[in-house]
C-alpha cells in the first residue's frame, strides 16, 4: 500500500503564525505537525509516501523532510496547482497512486494510537474504500457519515447543517484504484458550494456506483490541532503521552528539573525550575524562570525572569522579565515579549491577527 500526505492549504485558522510558516511545520509537543502523520504511516508499514504541496511550498518541505531516507521511507513530492480540495489531491496524485491501494492521511491530523490495524484490514479486505469515524461534538465542521437501518453507509456529507448523530469522519481515508473514475467522463465530480472538490463527494460518487465502502470506528485518540485552542490541547495531550526524562543540555546547581522533562543539545538552564511534562529544544536558554507543566519550547528560544505554563513557544522566542504569568499562549517564530517600561504601559509591535489578552 502507498500513503498520501498533503501539506498544502492556506492555514487560515492558525493565523497569524501561518502568515510566515506553513501550518504543517508548526511544532506540536516540539515536533513538526506533519511528522506525526508521516511516522504513523511508516509505523503501519507504509514506506512509499506521496507528499502533495501547493506552489511556493516545495523548497522548505524538501529541506526539512528530505527524500524520506532518514525514516527508512521514500517520498514523492507532487504539485497540486491550486488548493482545490481533498478529492483534488487524490486526483493530482493519480500517477503516483495508480495500481495500488492507498491511505490518504491528512497532514494536520494525529492518530496518536496508530493505524496499523486499519491498514492491515484494508490491505487484506476486498472493499473499494474505507473511512474511519470518531465521536465529535462539533461534527458540523467535519465530514459526517449517514447510515441505513442495517448500519450500512448510505451517504457521506461534508459539514452538514444538522447531523443526525455525533459521529464524524476524521482525516484518514482508504481508497483503491476505482476512485480515479470520479475524475473523468460526464459524471465526474463537481466542486462543492465552497468551490472545492470534497472528499465526501468522492466517496459518495463511489457509493452511487455501487462500490463497497466500509466504515470503522477509530478506537484510539485522534487530535485535530487546526486552531488556537485545539493546538494548545493537542500540545498538552501529546506532552502528557510522549515526554520522557532526557536531559542533554546543561542544568546548573541552582536549578531543579522535576518529572518528565526533555532538554535538547546546547541548551542551558540557570537558576530555574522546570516542571514536566515539558519539552525544550536545542540551543535554548532558561534563566531565573519557572517553566510549568505542558509547555513546549522550540529551538533557539531565550527565557529570562518569566513564568510560563501550558504554552507553545515556536523557534527563537525571547521572553524577558514579564511580570505576569504567560499561560495558554502560542508564540510564533522570533516573537519578543519584554518588560521595559517603568509605568506599566505596554509598548507593542504586533502584526495582523496578533492577540494580546491581559
Ligand atoms: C477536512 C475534511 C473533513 C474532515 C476534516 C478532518 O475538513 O474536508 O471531511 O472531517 O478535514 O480534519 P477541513 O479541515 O478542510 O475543514
Amino acid at each position: 500500500m502507498k500513503g498520501l500526505v498533503p501539506i498544502g492549504g492556506r492555514g487560515t485558522r492558525m493565523r497569524p503564525v501561518t502568515y510566515s510558516v506553513n501550518k504543517h511545520f508548526i511544532p506540536v509537543a516540539n515536533k513538526m505537525l506533519v511528522e506525526y502523520p508521516i511516522m504513523t504511516l511508516i509505523k503501519a508499514g507504509i514506506k512509499e509516501i506521496g507528499i502533495t504541496y501547493n506552489p511556493g511550498q516545495l523548497e522548505y518541505a524538501k529541506e526539512v523532510l528530505g527524500d524520506g531516507r532518514k525514516w527508512g521511507a521514500k517520498f514523492w513530492y507532487i504539485l497540486q496547482p491550486e488548493p482545490k480540495g481533498l478529492a483534488n489531491i487524490v486526483e493530482v496524485a493519480e500517477d503516483f497512486l495508480k495500481g495500488s491501494r492507498f491511505v490518504f492521511h491528512l497532514g494536520d491530523n494525529i492518530f496518536v494510537d496508530g493505524i496499523d490495524d486499519l491498514v492491515e484490514s484494508f490491505d487484506k479486505g476486498d472493499m473499494e474504500g474505507m473511512v474511519t469515524m470518531v465521536e465529535h461534538e462539533e461534527n458540523v465542521r467535519m465530514g459526517v457519515p449517514y447510515f441505513d437501518k442495517k448500519g450500512r453507509l448510505l451517504k457521506y456529507v461534508e459539514k452538514p447543517k444538522k447531523p443526525p448523530h455525533k459521529m464524524a469522519v476524521p482525516g484518514l481515508y482508504f481508497l483503491s484504484d476505482s476512485a480515479f473514475g470520479a475524475f473523468r467522463g460526464r459524471n465526474r465530480l463537481r466542486p462543492s458550494a465552497r468551490g472545492e472538490y470534497e472528499i465526501p463527494d468522492l466517496y459518495q460518487w463511489m457509493i452511487d456506483k455501487g462500490l463497497r465502502i466500509e466504515v470503522r470506528k477509530y478506537g484510539g485518540m485522534w487530535l485535530d490541532p487546526g486552531k488556537f485552542g485545539d493546538w494548545l490541547e493537542s500540545n498538552q495531550y501529546l506532552l502528557d503521552r510522549l515526554a520522557e526524562r532526557k536531559i542533554l543540555g546543561k542544568v546548573d546547581k541552582d536549578s531543579r528539573v522535576e518529572g518528565r522533562v526533555e532538554i535538547g543539545k546546547r541548551s542551558r538552564v540557570i537558576n530555574s525550575v522546570i516542571r514536566g511534562p515539558v519539552r525544550i529544544g536545542d540551543g535554548v536558554v532558561v534563566k531565573d524562570s519557572f517553566i510549568g507543566p505542558y509547555t513546549s519550547i522550540y529551538h533557539g528560544s531565550k527565557i529570562v525572569g518569566c513564568r510560563v505554563e501550558n504554552s507553545v513557544l515556536m523557534e527563537g522566542v525571547e521572553l524577558d522579565n514579564m511580570p505576569k504569568v504567560i499561560d495558554n499562549s502560542i508564540l510564533g517564530n522570533n516573537t519578543l515579549v519584554k518588560s521595559v517600561s517603568q509605568n506599566g504601559a505596554l509598548g507593542m509591535f504586533l502584526g495582523e491577527g496578533s492577540r494580546v489578552e491581559w
